[in-house]
């Protein structure tokens, strides 16, 4: 067996109603005094209230940022650190889909450790120590919750990352009841996109895949696989809710530790350039990637394709279990109400040649692909997902 390293976020609390007495589990960890990180959409809902109000009973005082918006900006990290360190935080919150996640860990770094944000972009530069963090995810899908990483976009639309397991909060809380009004579209597109980690995870060609991601992989693929399609028809099924939620934070632990590859690497440029959400672009290219791969990967695809659909363990052969589970997953997007082809979400066949460009940019992705991958190719699966 290789070597390996495995680092995930230090505790876990998964509890229905868990956000509704936050305060007591977090008290000890944040202390008194702590900067909530969110986005106004649900502020505005009011899925923050309860949160807060059990934060006012434990005697923490509180300080709301509920400015982050899709793609965070520098400015909105900036601005939110300010806030922070204006009221003297002990610790932060971050609630909300991956963006305030992203947003939370940061704020927590650059309060903690002082450092510079230059200092800090790329793998392993992070000095740390940051400030205490629990995140609480509202989406099933980022598993930002217990990953490394955060994305933040600098300028127009760069889009930077920071990697240290220093960003890592020290608890994760899993509240299913947070995501039970989530719309079918979102519940749809966030559950492909965890789907996509627990995939690219186990296929990865990282030197650090490793049999402890492996094994989270396909516990988050039997959950996923057995419970999006009911979490979309019936957002109000509160099993289906905690299962997708907990496949989505597995199929996290996994990637974190065994990243993703070019299935991600071509998604980024669907939703860089057209604003298309990151679960809708991952499952706009997931079966082309996944056929192009399948000359190298085959047998591997084949071990996981029952536990998304058990029905296929009765396929004999890696080839023809491979196959069919590619159709199955491109049968499951169409069946769960998500466009099938870029020209369903406004790509016109011109752009495709600058996507391949852009989508080459991905060397730390496409690095881990099963195989490899040159921009004709990244072209070719394009027009086959057009
Ligand atoms: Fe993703």
């Amino acid at each position: 067996m290789n070597p390996f390293i495995f680092s995930t976020t230090a505790q876990i609390v998964y509890r229905p109603g868990a956000a509704t007495a936050i305060g007591d589990l977090v008290k000890q960890k944040l202390g008194s005094r702590i900067l909530f990180v969110t986005d106004p959409g649900l502020r505005k809902l009011g899925l923050c209230d309860p949160a807060l109000a059990s934060l006012a009973a434990s005697g923490i005082e509180t300080t709301v940022f509920d400015r982050v918006e899709a793609d965070p900006s520098l400015a909105t990290v900036m601005a939110a650190t300010d806030a922070a360190k204006a009221d003297k935080v002990s610790g932060v919150i971050g609630f909300g889909g991956g963006s305030s996640l992203d947003v939370a860990k940061v704020v927590a770094l650059l309060c903690g450790s002082g450092e510079p944000i230059d200092d800090a972009w790329g793998v392993g530069n992070v000095k740390g120590p940051r400030l205490p963090l629990v995140l609480v995810p509202t989406t099933a899908g980022t598993g930002s919750e217990v990953t490394p990483v955060s994305i933040i976009t600098v300028g127009a639309d760069e889009k930077r990352g920071i990697s240290s397991p220093v960003i890592l909060p020290d608890i994760a809380v899993l509240d299913p009841d947070l995501t039970l009004g989530l719309p079918p579209h979102i519940t749809a597109a966030t559950g492909i996109d965890a789907m996509v980690h627990a995939i690219e995870a186990y296929a990865s060609k990282s030197a650090n895949n490793n049999p402890v991601s492996k094994m989270f992989a396909r516990q988050a693929l039997q959950l996923l696989g057995a419970n999006i399609e009911k979490a979309v028809f019936d957002g109000k099924d509160r099993a289906a809710r905690g299962a997708m939620l907990l496949g989505s934070m597995l199929a996290g632990q996994a990637f974190a530790n065994s990243p993703v590859a070019a299935v991600h690497a071509l998604a980024y440029p669907i939703g860089g350039t057209f604003h298309i959400p990151h679960g809708l672009s991952n499952a706009l290219v997931l079966p082309h990637v996944l056929r192009f791969n399948a000359p190298d990967a085959a047998s591997t695809y084949a071990e996981i394709a029952a536990d998304v659909f058990p029905d296929l363990a009765s396929e004999q052969g890696d080839q023809g279990r491979c196959a069919a589970f590619i159709e199955r997953l491109g049968a499951l997007s169409v069946k769960l109400g998500l466009q099938p082809r870029l020209r369903d979400v406004g790509i016109g066949e011109e752009h495709l040649s600058g996507m391949a460009r852009d989508a080459m940019k991905q060397t730390r992705l496409l690095v881990n692909n099963p195989r490899d991958v040159s921009e004709a190719d990244a072209l070719s699966i394009y027009r086959a997902a057009w």
